[in-house]
């Protein structure tokens, strides 16, 4: 049978039990341009990824065991806030262990089929990296657990009393799986990871090797002191670091003379309405929902979202961590408050704020 057919029979012999669900488009962000662009900065070896000292660390041990045994990686999940690097690490992992990659995400996977004609294709070795693996159905999450765990693949062939199950040897392989949400990670699927790597917001130091190493591939002139703000402006998240310099780029080649100096990027990125502390019009935003209309009381995360018009897992995935980690922000039974830096940084007054 030919590897369509089969994957056809697989496809079609494995039947979904809560049905197709819904796709979510593939990342709106940047323009195609800019995409193109953004994948030439991703760091593709372990030694081109800067920061994240203990998580790199352990990986290069586990990466360096399983080449020296000759056999592939354990499964590997990754956690943390979008734009710190855990794709990019998916492909670290398959370079260093010098096999091939396969790309999927969790809200793609509509049917266990789709997985199995994946896992089917797979050559021996080959890292399978699902994105958003918290949002798997567990229809497809059920055909995971013995892949992961015997590289076996069960189907059922056939409907009602005539339909039997079938096991069939996969080839072995590294499962690697990023999250921005582990606690949405079904226990039993986490426990099936050898190694959960969490990555944290990035400190101004990290950010700054980042940029400067972007700004290098670019070609952009940019001085220590332009890589510096930058780095400071960029929210802890190298994906931030790199938007931003490409936005001072901008301003440089037309308002200034094309070199980023520490005033450029100032005046900048003040331009493109980033602060001091790296907030952006959606920071604020949020901050000036939770001093002025609720006046440091406690907001629960769907009311903020809406106030401000956004979705609440945007909120909570790419705003409200560095919010917290900047101390603007607190965290309570009863919902988000603003903490005393909120009200300083928006220039009110705490007291006066919650008088009025
Ligand atoms: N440690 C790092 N060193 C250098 N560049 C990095 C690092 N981490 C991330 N980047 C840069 O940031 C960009 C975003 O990283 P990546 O796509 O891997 O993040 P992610 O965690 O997968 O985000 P998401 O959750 O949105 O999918 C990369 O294209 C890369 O240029
Ligand atoms: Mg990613």
């Amino acid at each position: 049978m030919s590897p369509e057919a089969r994957r056809e029979v697989l496809a079609g012999a494995v039947d979904p039990d809560d049905g197709p669900g819904p796709a979510r488009p593939v990342d709106p962000a940047a323009s195609p341009s800019e995409e193109v662009e953004e994948a030439g900065l991703r760091p593709r070896t372990l030694g081109e990824f800067v920061g994240q000292g203990q998580l790199t660390e352990h990986l290069q041990i586990v990466i360096e065991a399983a080449r020296r045994r000759g056999q592939p990686a354990d499964h590997l999940l990754f956690a943390g806030p979008p734009g710190l690097g855990k794709t990019s690490l998916a492909g670290i992992v398959a370079t260093e262990m010098g096999v091939g990659l396969r790309v999927t995400s969790g809200p793609v996977l509509v049917r266990p089929g789709d997985l199995a004609a994946l896992l089917t294709d797979l050559q021996e070795g080959d890292v399978l990296f699902i994105d958003e693996i918290h949002r798997l159905h567990r229809s497809v999450e059920e055909v995971l657990y013995p892949a992961m765990e015997d590289f076996k693949l069960d189907i059922l062939i056939g409907k009602g009393p005539t339909a039997r199950s079938l096991r069939l040897d996969l080839p072995r392989f590294t499962l690697v799986g990023a999250t921005t949400r582990t606690g949405l990670v079904a226990g039993p699927l986490r426990d099936r990871f050898g190694f959960v790597g969490r990555l944290d917001l990035y400190g101004v130091d990290d950010l700054e090797a980042i940029v400067t190493r972007s700004a290098g591939i670019l070609g952009v002139p940019m001085d220590a002191g332009g890589a510096r703000h930058i780095a400071a402006r960029s929210r802890g998240t190298p994906r931030i670091a790199n938007r931003l310099l490409r936005r001072v780029r901008d301003f440089v080649e037309v308002r200034a003379e094309g070199t980023i100096t520490a005033e450029a990027a100032v005046i900048g990125l003040d331009v493109f309405g980033v602060d001091e502390l790296g907030l952006d019009k959606v920071d604020r935003a949020i901050l000036d929902v939770l001093c002025r209309r609720f006046t440091g009381r406690p907001v629960g995360l769907t009311t903020l979202a809406q106030c401000i018009g956004e979705e609440p897992v945007t909120v909570e995935d790419a705003y409200v961590p560095y919010l917290l980690q900047q101390g603007l922000l607190q965290r309570t039974t009863r919902g988000r408050v603003a903490a005393p830096r909120a009200f300083a940084h928006l220039g009110l007054d705490p007291v006066g704020a919650t008088l009025g």
